[in-house]
C-alpha cells in the first residue's frame, strides 16, 4: 500500500514524548560517537534539529524521562502507556511518537503493543549516534517516525518502530548491532514496510492481537520475572536464589530450540512445581522454540516462547502473571497467541 503525507490544510496533531537514549545524547566533540552521555538534551532541542517537520504535523512535545534505556523501569513503562493511553484517548491527538535509546526499545515497544488501547498510530524511534555526532541519525529517524504516525496507513498496525527508513512491527524487531545506524532487524519475517521522503509504504500487516485486541494493561504492581540463560556447565546457583527471593517467573534463553542443561532444568522443573512460571525461549536470535508435548514441557510444566525472543518473552510473562494469568496451559495460549 503506497500512501503519501496528507496534503489537508489541517495536519494531523502528533504527540512527541521523549524518554531519553542516545537520539538525546551528547558527546565532547563530533566525531564522538560511543564516549557520549545518553538521554541529556531536552525535546525542544530534538525537534529543533528536524526542518520541515512543520509541514508533516502539528507537535506537541513532552519530556517524559530523560534516562539511558538500559536503566528503563518498570515503573517508567506504567508511567509511559498510562501517558499514551490518555494521549491517544483524547480527540485533541491523532498519534504518538516516542523517542526511546536503542538499548531497551524493543522491550518498551512490545510492552505497549500489548498496553495501549488505541488504533491510532503509535510509533517508536532511536538513534545510534548522539544528537551531537557527525552524521547523527536521529533527525531522519524522528522525521521518518512522524511522517509515518501521521499517515492514516499506520493506524491499527499496533505499535511500529520507525528506524534507518524502515517500519518494523514491535512484537519482531530487535537490535541487532552495538554499532551500526542499521541497528534494527525483524528476524525471519522481515520489516513491515518503509518510510522514505515523505512517503510511508507498508507491503504486510502484524497478524496477532495487540493494542486494543489484547487484555493486558501496564501494572501499578509487577510481579517478578526474571531472565535465566543455559550454557555449558551452568550450575542450579542462579535459579535457586532467584526461587529463594520469591520469584514469580522465569524466561529461560536456551541453547539452540529453548533446550536447557539437565543441571539448570531440575531446578526450573523444581521452582515449576512450587508455582513459578517458567518460559523456554531461545538465545539463538531468530527461529522458534516448539512446544514440546507431553514428554517434556507438560511434565516439567514449563511454556514455550515460540517465536518471541527472551526479552519479549519476559515482557509478555509480566503482563500475562499481572493479570493473574497463572495456570500453564492458560500460559502456553497466551504465548500462543500474542
Ligand atoms: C540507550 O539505550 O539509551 C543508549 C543507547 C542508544 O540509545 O543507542
Amino acid at each position: 500500500m503506497n500512501t503519501s503525507p496528507s496534503s489537508s490544510a489541517a495536519l494531523p496533531r502528533i504527540a512527541v514524548l521523549a524518554t531519553g537514549g542516545t537520539i538525546a545524547g551528547s558527546a565532547a566533540d563530533a566525531a564522538n560517537t560511543a564516549g557520549y552521555q545518553a538521554g541529556v538534551i531536552g525535546v525542544a532541542q530534538l525537534l529543533a534539529a528536524v526542518p520541515g517537520l512543520d509541514a508533516i504535523a502539528q507537535i506537541h512535545a513532552e519530556q517524559v524521562a530523560s534516562v539511558d534505556s538500559k536503566d528503563m523501569t518498570l515503573a517508567l513503562w506504567s508511567t509511559l502507556a498510562q501517558r499514551v493511553n490518555e494521549l491517544l484517548a483524547s480527540d485533541e491527538i491523532d498519534g504518538v511518537v516516542i523517542t526511546h535509546g536503542t538499548d531497551t526499545l524493543e522491550e518498551t515497544a512490545y510492552l505497549l503493543h500489548l498496553t495501549v488501547k488505541s488504533a491510532k498510530p503509535c510509533v517508536l524511534t532511536a538513534a545510534m549516534r548522539p544528537a551531537t555526532a557527525l552524521s547523527a541519525d536521529g533527525p531522519l529517524n524522528l522525521l521518518n517516525a512522524v511522517t509515518l504516525a501521521a499517515n492514516a496507513a499506520a493506524a491499527g498496525q499496533g505499535v511500529l518502530v520507525a528506524f534507518n527508513n524502515r517500519i518494523h512491527c514491535a512484537r519482531d524487531v530487535t537490535k541487532v548491532s552495538t554499532y551500526a545506524v542499521d541497528a534494527f532487524q525483524s528476524p525471519e519475517i522481515g520489516a513491515l514496510g518503509w518510510v522514505q521522503d515523505g512517503r510511508v509504504e507498508f507491503q504486510r500487516r502484524a497478524l496477532r492481537p495487540h493494542t486494543v485486541d489484547a487484555p493486558f494493561t501496564a501494572a501499578a504492581q509487577w510481579p517478578q520475572v526474571e531472565i535465566v540463560t543455559s550454557y555449558a556447565g551452568v550450575s542450579r546457583a542462579a535459579v535457586e536464589a532467584l526461587v529463594a527471593a520469591g520469584v514469580d517467573g522465569f524466561v529461560v534463553a536456551g541453547t539452540g530450540n529453548g533446550s536447557i542443561h539437565g543441571a539448570m532444568q531440575q531446578s526450573l522443573a523444581e521452582a515449576a512445581a512450587k508455582g513459578v512460571a517458567v518460559v523456554r525461549a531461545s538465545r539463538v536470535g531468530s527461529g522458534h522454540v516448539m512446544h514440546n508435548g507431553a514428554a517434556k514441557d507438560d511434565a516439567l510444566g514449563f511454556v514455550s516462547s515460540g517465536t518471541l525472543n527472551p526479552y519479549k518473552a519476559r515482557v509478555l510473562l509480566l503482563l500475562a502473571l499481572a493479570a493473574g494469568m497463572t495456570d500453564k496451559a492458560g500460559l502456553q495460549d497466551v504465548f500462543d497467541r500474542y
